[in-house]
Formats: structure tokens, C-alpha cells, sequence
């Protein structure tokens, strides 16, 4: 389901608040400096933009949505955005950064494109760490109803399961977390850190 902005900024601070769930996760995996340039896909309405200006990072958002683009540079007009598909996105048009995040973003792409843009990330940027953070499906679907009908709803249709989020993320995936947003959200959020060289 699409929301507008203004309904979508309340789903999300219902759901995250101010985001110190994912905050200092994405920032410990992503293990970035002061002074980095960090890229966030699928920004939204640029609701990580602060915080990382204020760790003295350049910030940059990319979004396909014309809407919430605008919207985040009217909540933070000193962070730098994109408006682009990230799928078919030329990293060219952005910084060089190490630093790349997606928080709510892979499970609106299906997996070939998953595929095809964590590849082309790493064969430009090797140096780069990008951690990925997701829902959940809850699997068996019985074991968690109220979560299955709000994977169903979702803007993004491609929620996947624990089992499928590792299968896709596994030639990158060096790292990762599952952590329970209950109660504020029946569904848990898988984090990964992801690099060109993974341990294995
Ligand atoms: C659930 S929102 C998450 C927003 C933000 N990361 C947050 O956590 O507040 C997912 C965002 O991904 C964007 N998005 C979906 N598909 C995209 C694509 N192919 N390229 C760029 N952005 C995309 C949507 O427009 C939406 O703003």
C-alpha cells in the first residue's frame, strides 16, 4: 500500500521512532568515519539524513519517488539527494563513498535486481561495505498471522523470509542480525553487512 508522505512519516514513527533500533547498528556495520561520504537507497523522506550530518558525514539519499524526495529536502535541505531508480542507478552521478545503506529498501526490488545492483556496487566500489536492513515474513505464515497480513500489505512486495533474505544476501553477507521490533511492530528486521569479500 502506498502512503503519501505525511502518512508514511507516521507509519514510520509509529513503527521505528526515532529509529534508535536501526541507528546505531546501521552505523556500527557500516563502521564509518566522520568526514565519510555515506549513500542511502530508497531514503524515503530522508529520515537517517540527520543523524548522519550530525557524526560530520556527507549524507546523500536516493529515491525514485519524486514525493518523498521533496519531501526530505524540505525536513533537511542541507543533506544531497538523487531522484533515480536505484535499480538502474549510475553510481557515477554520485560521490565516491565506501559507506552505502538501505534501510526498508530491498524488499521493494525483486531478486535479479537485488542481485544485479549489489554486483554492480562492488565491481565499482570493492572498497565499499553496504548493510542492508529488512522485514521479515514471519515463516510458517500461522506462526505469526498478524505479521503475514502486514508483510502482505506492504508498498514493497518482495518481504522475504529469513531463509530466502540469507540465500540472497549469502555471496556478500559478512555479517548479520535479526532484531524484534515488538512491541511497536509484530515483524523482526534482518540486518546485514555485505562486502565485496566476505567471509566465508
Ligand atoms: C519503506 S521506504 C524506506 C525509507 C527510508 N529508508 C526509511 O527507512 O525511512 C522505502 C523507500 O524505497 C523507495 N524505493 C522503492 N523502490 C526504489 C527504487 N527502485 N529506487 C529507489 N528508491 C526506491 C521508495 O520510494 C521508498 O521511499
Amino acid at each position: 500500500m502506498y502512503l503519501k508522505p505525511r502518512l508514511y512519516r507516521l507509519v514510520q514513527t509509529i513503527v521505528h521512532g526515532d529509529y534508535s533500533n536501526s541507528l546505531p547498528r546501521v552505523q556500527r556495520m557500516l563502521q564509518i568515519q566522520p568526514g565519510e561520504v555515506v549513500v542511502e537507497l530508497g531514503c524515503g523522506d530522508g529520515g537517517f539524513a540527520d543523524y548522519f550530518m550530525r557524526q560530520g558525514c556527507e549524507y546523500w539519499g536516493v529515491d525514485v519517488d519524486p514525493a518523498r524526495i521533496d519531501a526530505a529536502r524540505r525536513r533537511f535541505p542541507q543533506a544531497n539527494y538523487l531522484l533515480a531508480d536505484a535499480v538502474q542507478l549510475r553510481l557515477d552521478q554520485l560521490p565516491r563513498s565506501r559507506n552505502f545503506f538501505g534501510h526498508l529498501f530491498l524488499h521493494h526490488i525483486d531478486d535479479q535486481a537485488c542481485r544485479n545492483l549489489l554486483q554492480l556496487l562492488f565491481a565499482q566500489h570493492p572498497e565499499a561495505t553496504f548493510v542492508s536492513v529488512d522485514p521479515i515474513r514471519p515463516d510458517p505464515w500461522f506462526a505469526n498471522p498478524f505479521g503475514t497480513i502486514l508483510s502482505n500489505m506492504d508498498d514493497g512486495r518482495f518481504i522475504r523470509t529469513l531463509k530466502d533474505w540469507r540465500s540472497l544476501l549469502q555471496p556478500w553477507k559478512c555479517e548479520e542480525e535479526i532484531v524484534s521490533y515488538w512491541p511497536r511492530c509484530p515483524i523482526s528486521a534482518y540486518f546485514a553487512r555485505l562486502t565485496s569479500s566476505p567471509v566465508v
